[in-house]
C-alpha cells in the first residue's frame, strides 16, 4: 500500500453516494472514515454496509470494520475528502470541514449541480475544493444497503491528490476520469438531471416514468431550453452517457415502442431506481431543484435570456409540500406549458 493510502479518505455526508463510494473504496483496501447523521450511523452500526449493483456484484463491510463519526475528527489529515451532502447542506459541511482539517486538504464535491464548489470555497477558502461528477444512481434499499441502479464512470477536476488515488478508485470498481476543467461535464450531467424533478413529481420508479411519452416530452422540453441557454452562453456540454446531449431530446420524443427499441442503453436501469429528489419530496426535505433547473434559469438571466420551462419546474417542485400528489404526465405538460 502506498504512503498516500495510509491517510484515510473521509466521506463527509454518509448517505447514498457517500456510503456507496466510501464503501467501494474501503472494500478495495482504502482506509475510509465516514461522517454522517446519527440515523445513518446507527443503521451502519447494526447492519454494516452492503453494496450491490445492477451487474450483480455484492460487497459487505461488517459493522466492526466501519469507522463512523457524527462530527469531523480534529485529529485527522485525510488524503482526500469526498463531499456527499445535498447542495443545500454544502455551506454547513464546508464550515465543519475547515474547522477540523489541515489547510490545503483536497475536497472533491461528488454532488450534482455546478455551484457547490463555489459555495464551499466561499465558506472554507483554506481547503482545496475540486468539482466531481457521479453519473450513476444510488438508492438505499434497506438500512445499510446501498444499490447502484445505473451505470457510468466518475469524473473530477484534475489534481495530484486524485491522480495518486486513481488506481485505488479503479480497484474499487469506480474508474475516475480527470479533466482540466469539469464544467462541460457538469453541464452534460445537469442536462440528464433535469429528469430528477420529472421523476420526483411523477411518483414512479425511473424506468416506469421514462416509459411514458408525456413525461419524456417534459424532459425533452427542459433539455432543449437548457441547450439553447448553453449555446447562448457559449458553453458546449460534454457527452455523459450513451448519446451527445443534442441527440437526446429527439429520442425522448419518439413514440414509446420506438423509444424502447432505440434507447435500450438508456433504459438499463433497475426497475426500483428512483431519483433522490423523489425521496426528498416524499420526506418533505428541501430538494436540489435550485441546483438543477435553477442553475439553467440563473445562466439564462446572466445572458439576458429566459428559461420559462425550467423556471416553471422550479415553482412546481417548490409548491409540492402544499400539494403532495403524484402528477400524471398530462398535468405536468399542462403545468410546464409544453
Ligand atoms: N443518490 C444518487 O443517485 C445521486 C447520484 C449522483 C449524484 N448525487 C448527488 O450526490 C449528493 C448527495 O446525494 P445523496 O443521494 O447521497 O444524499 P443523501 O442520501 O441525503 O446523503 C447525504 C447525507 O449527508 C447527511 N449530512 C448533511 N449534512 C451533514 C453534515 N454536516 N454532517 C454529516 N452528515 C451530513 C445528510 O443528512 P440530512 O438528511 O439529515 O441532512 C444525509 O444523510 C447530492 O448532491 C446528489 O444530487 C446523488
Amino acid at each position: 500500500m502506498s504512503a498516500v493510502l495510509r491517510a484515510p479518505v473521509l466521506v463527509m455526508g454518509a448517505g447514498a453516494i457517500g456510503c456507496y463510494l466510501g464503501g467501494c473504496l474501503q472494500a478495495a483496501g482504502v482506509p475510509v472514515v465516514f461522517v454522517g447523521r446519527p440515523r445513518v450511523l446507527a443503521a451502519l452500526r447494526t447492519h454494516g454496509l452492503t453494496l450491490t449493483d445492477l451487474d450483480g456484484a455484492r460487497r459487505r463491510i461488517e459493522p466492526a470494520d466501519l469507522v463512523l463519526h457524527e462530527t469531523v475528527p480534529i485529529t485527522l489529515a485525510p488524503a482526500l475528502v469526498l463531499l456527499a451532502v445535498k447542495s443545500g447542506a454544502t455551506a454547513e459541511a464546508a464550515a465543519q470541514l475547515t474547522d477540523s482539517l489541515p489547510a490545503g486538504t483536497p475536497v472533491v464535491s461528488m454532488q450534482n449541480g455546478l455551484s457547490n464548489t463555489g459555495t464551499a470555497r466561499a465558506t472554507a477558502p483554506s481547503l482545496r475544493w475540486l468539482a466531481g461528477m457521479v453519473p450513476f444512481n444510488i438508492a438505499e434499499l434497506a438500512p445499510g444497503h446501498y444499490h447502484r441502479g445505473t451505470t457510468g464512470e466518475l469524473a473530477a477536476e484534475d489534481d495530484p491528490a486524485l491522480r495518486e488515488l486513481q488506481s485505488a478508485f479503479v480497484r474499487a470498481g469506480l474508474p475516475l476520469h480527470l479533466h482540466a476543467d469539469l464544467r462541460a461535464v457538469q453541464w452534460g450531467k445537469l442536462l440528464l438531471n433535469l429528469n430528477n424533478p420529472v421523476n420526483a413529481l411523477s411518483g414512479l420508479p425511473l424506468r416506469d416514468q421514462l416509459m411514458q411519452r408525456g413525461y419524456r416530452q417534459c424532459l425533452a422540453a427542459l433539455q432543449v431550453e437548457a441547450l439553447g441557454v448553453l449555446r447562448g452562453a457559449g458553453i458546449a456540454p460534454a457527452q455523459v452517457g450513451a448519446l451527445p446531449p443534442h441527440r437526446i431530446p429527439p429520442l425522448l420524443r419518439l413514440p414509446t415502442p420506438l423509444f424502447k427499441l432505440i434507447a435500450a442503453r438508456m433504459l438499463r436501469i433497475d426497475p426500483k431506481a428512483r431519483s433522490s429528489m423523489a425521496d426528498d419530496l416524499a420526506q418533505q426535505r428541501t430538494t436540489e431543484i435550485d441546483a438543477l433547473c435553477g442553475e439553467v434559469v440563473r445562466l439564462a438571466a446572466s445572458q439576458r435570456l429566459s428559461a420559462p420551462i425550467n423556471a416553471r419546474m422550479v415553482e412546481l417542485v417548490k409548491a409540492w409540500p402544499a400539494r403532495p400528489v403524484a402528477m400524471d404526465a398530462r398535468t405536468m405538460k399542462a403545468a410546464l406549458r409544453v
